[in-house]
């Protein structure tokens, strides 16, 4: 473990890595802890992200999808009064302070997301039948996106940096959970080798929300009936789920808080490409080349 200080941390007062990752102190307190006391069960789902690839919008998804015969999409849906960082908890935030968490949950199967890397994973998830969808983003968009909260997280006593000095840090390996590369990666090969993995792309399930949904719908297990998609279930979900429906609900409009961060804050544009908005055409090439040189080798287009 080695830290850097204040001025370095990104949205963090400090940042320390740990098996070549970043994490903030208290994450890294919730993953070794995780590690050692987790115990998974054969049912599980993870949902694996790195911050800001799109993980609030995965939770509302999943947690819709393998909970549609208990709450069934209408009026008085989970969803519609609860931001989906309270339906679907962070494994390793669950053990941040040395807490010894209940994790019976609410839901059947348990949904969990986490941002461990694959290799990190607590021993019990490797050794079990538990399956994981990984989302990843464009890395422009995900910093441009990451940049954006870390300036919404400001009262939280955190290094503010400019876009220019966030984009350095990024490209040099240093985000919360990066590197964002290493960490896509590891998926990424892990699943041209593993079933249980699901690899998806934000920009993917943008476009074509539907054949994903279903894709995602078929591999946990819960595939739609006949029925189901005559009564138009699969268009439900995505309504529900949608960026627009979830950012203008009143409880995602508060200043109420999600793992300490205004659930308002989760959304911002929910849109692929913003990142032409903030990159110079310099920043574009060296993030451009990084992304080609990591992934080119393994056929990876983000
Ligand atoms: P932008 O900052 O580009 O708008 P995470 O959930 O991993 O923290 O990622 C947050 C990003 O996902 C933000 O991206 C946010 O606006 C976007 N997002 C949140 N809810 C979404 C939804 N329902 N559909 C699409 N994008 C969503």
């Amino acid at each position: 473990i080695c830290s850097l200080p204040k001025e370095k941390g990104w949205i963090f007062s400090h940042i320390y890595k740990y098996e070549g990752f970043w994490y903030s102190a208290r994450h890294l307190q919730g993953v070794i802890a995780c590690q050692k006391y987790f115990l998974a069960q054969e049912s599980d789902i993870f949902l694996v992200t790195t911050p800001k690839s799109g993980t609030t919008w995965l939770k509302a998804i999943m947690f819709t999808l393998v909970n549609r015969k208990r709450y069934p999409v209408k009026e008085n849906h989970p969803l519609l009064n609860n931001n989906p960082h309270n339906l679907v908890p962070f494994l390793e935030l669950e053990y941040m302070d040395n807490q010894q968490p209940d994790l019976s949950l609410s839901s059947s199967p348990r949904l969990f997301a986490t941002h461990f890397p694959y290799f990190l994973m607590p021993n019990s998830v490797h050794d079990s039948a538990c399956k994981i969808v990984y989302l990843c983003r464009n890395p422009k968009d995900n910093l441009v996106s990451l940049w954006h909260f870390a300036k919404k997280l400001k009262l939280q006593a955190t290094a503010i940096h400019s876009l220019e000095e966030a984009f350095d840090m990024f490209c040099s390996g240093l985000s919360p959970c990066g590197p964002f590369w290493d960490h896509v990666l590891d998926y990424w090969n892990e699943s041209k080798k593993n079933n249980r993995i699901l690899f998806l792309k934000y920009e993917d399930m943008k476009e074509e929300p539907a054949v994903h949904l279903r894709r995602l719908a078929e591999f946990l297990g819960y595939p739609f009936s006949a029925d189901e998609e005559e009564t138009g279930m699969v268009g439900e979900i995505l309504k529900l789920c949608s960026f627009d429906n979830l950012s203008n609900l009143d409880i995602n409009k508060t200043d109420k808080k999600a793992y300490g961060m205004e659930n308002k804050s989760f959304f911002r544009r929910g849109e692929v490409g913003d990142w032409k908005n903030h990159l110079s055409t310099e920043m574009t090439r060296k993030i451009d080349k990084i992304t080609e040189q990591k992934f080119s080798e393994v056929g990876l287009v983000l």
